[in-house]
Parts: structure tokens; C-alpha cells; sequence
């Protein structure tokens, strides 16, 4: 059946050319490279002082703490070497009250909620020692050290007071003493850092950590000296083995703001009339594209628009339609997989409140449409910024005299686990960016759970560095025993 011809007027937004899809990718890397150049820009290129991926060799008992997803989660992590590893944990929810409170009242309930946790589900870490615990923090963050960052801005829907400028580390520990709870604070982690990190000990090491879920965002492996911004000196004393010792430096890209200008995204009325409506107007611009936070809102204003022109519905609408963020991306998600017109039908009452006898078959293929024109640009976007780190670190072919080992992707999230046919949607724009050549060494691979491990990951490598460092002091106190005393 043809489309009503209103739908002509902005499916161009939607359907991106392998030219255009190039274009996006060259500007993806000219904000890369400026991110890494200097601070303050969208794209952030945050320097995460993790020095390298694990190999899966790694062992210990953290704590993990995740907040930026749909809950608060709290988890202990046994990592058993041999890539294995078990979780234990529990998830709390974070109103939206506390969302858009006093950050202290929020950083409150996030302690009280890992001391229901230890209580609750009891922990095996026993010691006089604190807990070690890694946080994983998914907001873009100027990170200062491998436990110190100062919040950038909120994104996702979070607008907590007296945060953005203040070290999140600083705020959480001080939560955990106010509250006399024995956890020490010791790594701050992007989900993409964790992710990146979690898909290297599980299944060797990975280039690329990336999510596509409530929000979007990607970390990966480059050159200490290529993070310019970091000065000189911090350059050599990286290289030269000092504190952060090490030629290669995880970067968390902030993919999510990519374009902010909007030099080149497809922005339609749809992207436009979300962005002004949200708490972050003229802010992740990208991840208002690609997300799920977003995705079903970008379809329920375009349902709302061909209801209003009489074009869908008979135009009638419902309570849910009518209602920002009324329903989210598990419906196109459900639209997408549904296998017959009936499921979409059923879903449309269900989940969009629309009544039975509105819905005429013309309806059921233009919803089907919808949601097929906002996934598609979502994945070719996701694409993009892919193709864009994999060109930037010269991934894209095989380094002369090398063997040919593929890059590796580790993804997480929502919608890279539940949008039907995410990965081979992902991988087809990734062919028509880099050629078939490139994209097949390409190799994208579910890293779930990259939040939990992945900090205790991090909260290792720290605890590592913290005792070296205390060994290293050790060595100077007079009349206590280091190993230099022994060498000699
Ligand atoms: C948002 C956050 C970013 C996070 C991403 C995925 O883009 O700013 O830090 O990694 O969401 O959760």
C-alpha cells in the first residue's frame, strides 16, 4: 500500500546515502581529534587512566556500583581468572525525585542502598581492610585520575543539584563516611570503559566498548601520547612509567554529543520538536538519535504528526500517544520482531492505547514504516561512530607485516540486545562505510554485564596501583622492612 504523501516530507531524514553516511563519519573524526586536542569540547574524549585491557587472568572479590542505566545496581564481582567470573547483586530504583534533587540527597540513597546490599545478600569480603569498590558513573565526566572526575553535565534524563563541577568520587565517599559505611571509593568508570574492559577478559582483547542503550557512548584503546590535552609531562611521565604508567590510555569518547552544532545529523522536525522539549535542549544530539531513551519518543512524534494531519487512525489519537515519553523504544523493538500484522495490531491497542476500530490495515504498515525509518537511521548512525574510532586508530586495515587479527567490539545495552537484527543492521552500514573488506574484521560481540565487571576490573588495576605505591613508600620509613632493605 503507498505510504500517504505527507510521509514523503521527512522520510528523507531518515534514509542516509552511503554519501552521506561518509560525510557523517569524516566530521565524527575531526571531533574525535579535537576532543583529544584540547578540553571543553562536545565530543570530550575523556582520558580514563586506564592503562591497557585485561588478558582474563584477573582475580579478587570488588564491589561494583552502576548508576546511568534504567536502575541503580549494586553488585560483588569474583573474578576467577580463566575469563570467568560470578555476580552477585541487587537493583534499586532511582525516582525521579532523586534524579532531579539534591545530588546529596542522591549520593544518600545510593550508600544507603550498597549498605541494604552488603546487608541483604550478605558479602564474603571479610577484612579489616575497606571494600574495594569501582563505580561505574555513566555521565560524561572530566576524569583527573583513575578515582577523581569532576561532572560535566547530566544527560539521560538526570538533573540532580549542586553536582555538575564537583568530583563524584569525592561526593560518594563522603556519603559512605557520613554513613560510617567501610567501602573505599577507589576507581570511577564510564559503562563503555567497563564494557571495553569486560569483553577483553571474557573473550581477548577488544578495541571498542560501546553502548547502545538509554543512552549511547563508546570508549577505546589509543596512544597515551594521541590524548595531546594531557601536556607534555603527563605524556612522558605515562610513558616513562611514572604513576599512570603506560604507552596506551583508554579514551571515553562522549560519543553521545557528537554534532552538537549540527553540521551534518539528519535533524527532522521530529529530532527538533524532542530536542526543545528536553531537559538538555542543544545537548547529545547524537544520542538524541540513536538511544533508547529516545528512539520511541522520535516515533511517537511522528505518529502524533500523521494523526494530526488526518493520515493515520482515522486521526484519532490516545492518552499514551498524547503523552511525552509515553512509550518507549521496547515497541519499536516489539513492531520490528513482531511476526504478523495481527501482533502489530495487538501491540498497537496494547501499548499505544489506540482502540481496535481506529486501526485500519493502511495504519498497521505505516506504524510498521515508522519504527522501520527510526531503528534504520539509529543503526546506520551507530554505525558511523564505529567506523569513525575503528579510522581513527588506523583499525581499519591490517597493520603491514601483521597477522590479520580483526578489531573487536564489545557492546551492551538495551537496544543493542533487544532491536531485532541490531548487529547485522550495524555491520551492513559498516560495509557500505568501509567497503566489505573492512567491515568484515569487524567482529561485534554482546559484553553484558561490562558495568559490573568492568569496574571491578578498574577497582583491581587501582587497588594494584595503591599497593605499589604504598610499597613504594613502605621503602622509605626508617626501620620498616621494604624490598629494597631485602635486596640489599
Ligand atoms: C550517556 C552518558 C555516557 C554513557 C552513555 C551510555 O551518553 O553521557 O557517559 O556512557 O550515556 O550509558
Amino acid at each position: 500500500m503507498p505510504l500517504p504523501p505527507i510521509c514523503t516530507t521527512f522520510e528523507p531524514y531518515f534514509l542516509l546515502s552511503q554519501d552521506r553516511l561518509t560525510d557523517i563519519v569524516s566530521h565524527f573524526r575531526k571531533e574525535l581529534e579535537e576532543g583529544l586536542e584540547s578540553y571543553g569540547k562536545d565530543v570530550a574524549m575523556v582520558p580514563s587512566f586506564v592503562t591497557g585491557v585485561p588478558d582474563g587472568t584477573e582475580e579478587g572479590t570488588f564491589l561494583a556500583l552502576d548508576l546511568g542505566g534504567t536502575n541503580l545496581r549494586v553488585c560483588e564481582v569474583r573474578l576467577f581468572g580463566q575469563h570467568k567470573f560470578e555476580i552477585k547483586q541487587q537493583k534499586y530504583k532511582v525516582s525521579d525525585e532523586l534524579k532531579e534533587g539534591q545530588a546529596k540527597v542522591l549520593f544518600d540513597y545510593i550508600a544507603d542502598s550498597v549498605d541494604a546490599f552488603l546487608t541483604d545478600i550478605g558479602s564474603d569480603i571479610s577484612s579489616n581492610e575497606p571494600m574495594h569498590l569501582g563505580f561505574t558513573f555513566s555521565f560524561p565526566v572530566e576524569q583527573t585520575a583513575i578515582d577523581a572526575g569532576k561532572l560535566l553535565t547530566w544527560t539521560k534524563g538526570f538533573n540532580a543539584k549542586n553536582a555538575i563541577g564537583n568530583d563524584v568520587v569525592k561526593l560518594l565517599q563522603d556519603a559512605f563516611d557520613r554513613k560510617h559505611i567501610h567501602v573505599r571509593c577507589s576507581a570511577l568508570v564510564n559503562d563503555t570503559v567497563g564494557t571495553l574492559l569486560s569483553r577483553s577478559y571474557q573473550s581477548g582483547p577488544a578495541l571498542i566498548g560501546a553502548i547502545f542503550g538509554t543512552g549511547t557512548n563508546g570508549a577505546y584503546i589509543d596512544k597515551t601520547r594521541t590524548v595531546k590535552k594531557l601536556g607534555e609531562d603527563k605524556i612522558a611521565e605515562a610513558e616513562a612509567g611514572g604513576e599512570h604508567a603506560g604507552q596506551f590510555m583508554v579514551v571515553n569518547t562522549e560519543w553521545g554529543a557528537f554534532d552538537n552544532g549540527r553540521h551534518c545529523l539528519p535533524v527532522s522536525i521530529f529530532d527538533n520538536k524532542l530536542d526543545r522539549e528536553s531537559i538538555n535542549p542543544r545537548k547529545q544530539a547524537f544520542e538524541k538519535m540513536v538511544s533508547g531513551m529516545y528512539l520511541g519518543e522520535i516515533t511517537r512524534n511522528i505518529l502524533l504528526h500523521l494523526i494530526d494531519a488526518s493520515a493515520l487512525f482515522n486521526g484519532y489519537s490516545s492518552k499514551i500517544l498524547n503523552t511525552h515519553y509515553g512509550f518507549d523504544t521496547a515497541f519499536v523493538s516489539g513492531v520490528e520482531g513482531a511476526k504478523s500484522p495481527e501482533e502489530v495490531k495487538k501491540l498497537i491497542t496494547s501499548q499505544l492505547g489506540v482502540e481496535a476500530k481506529h486501526i485500519q490495515e493502511a495504519d498497521i504498515e505505516i506504524v510498521q514504516w515508522a519504527t522501520k525509518i527510526v531503528s534504520d537511521r539509529a543503526c546506520k548512525l551507530a554505525a558511523t561512530a564505529i567506523a569513525a574510532v575503528v579510522l581513527h586508530t588506523g583499525n581499519d586495515k591490517v597493520p603491514e607485516g601483521e597477522e590479520d587479527k580483526g578489531v573487536d567490539v564489545g557492546i551492551d545495552g538495551s537496544v543493542a540486545e533487544f532491536l531485532p537484527r541490531f548487529s547485522e543492521r550495524v555491520s551492513e552500514a559498516l560495509a557500505e562505510i568501509l567497503g566489505e573488506d573492512g567491515s568484515k574484521r569487524i567482529r561485534m560481540g554482546l559484553a553484558k554485564d561490562g558495568s559490573g565487571v568492568g569496574a571491578a576490573l578498574t577497582a583491581l588495576q587501582a587497588k594494584k596501583a595503591l599497593d605499589k605505591r604504598s610499597e613504594a613508600n613502605s621503602q622509605f620509613i626508617p626501620g620498616k622492612k621494604g624490598p629494597s632493605h631485602q635486596a640489599r
